[in-house]
């Protein structure tokens, strides 16, 4: 592989942090915003779910933020797009597609970071999937068994 590919597959990979970093951000505002949201008898238990949920996220977010600072890029600072519901079922819907997209984004994100030889970066970002996967579970489980 010659010096322009790398760099050029370097950028590329950086830009796609950059994406997912703008998501991670999103999701971390938009757990917050549920938590607060939340009414009705599941309040009790959603919130301190969403409020476990948001930092996961932000913890996912601390990490791309500097990884993309070590890689010679430069930080997102601004989210993806986050909605403001006021029906339970609807957050959890909406932040189960979010989680689901996160996690296809995470797959192609693992190759690139596999083709520059950033194996360390690749095994965060399994990891990761393992969070998101954990997260749309039990949002899974959450529509299936609640009544509203
Ligand atoms: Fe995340
Ligand atoms: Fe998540």
């Amino acid at each position: 592989m010659n010096t322009i590919t790398q760099t050029s597959e370097l950028q590329k990979l950086i830009d796609g942090l950059n994406i997912d970093l703008s998501h991670e951000y999103a999701a971390m505002i938009q757990y917050i915003y549920n938590a607060s949201a939340v009414s009705g008898l599941s309040r009790q238990v959603l919130k301190p779910y969403f409020e476990a949920e948001a930092r996961d996220e932000m913890a996912h977010a601390q990490y791309l933020c500097e990884k993309i600072v070590n890689l010679g890029g430069t930080p997102q600072v601004h989210p993806a797009s986050v909605k403001q519901l006021k029906q339970v079922r609807d957050m959890i819907q909406h932040s189960l597609n979010e989680e689901i997209a996160t996690i296809e984004r995470y797959k192609a994100r693992m190759k690139e970071a596999d083709e520059v030889g950033d194996i360390a970066l690749k095994v965060k970002l399994e990891d990761m999937i393992a969070d998101e996967t954990k997260h749309k579970e039990e949002l899974e489980h959450l529509l299936r068994e609640t009544p509203f």
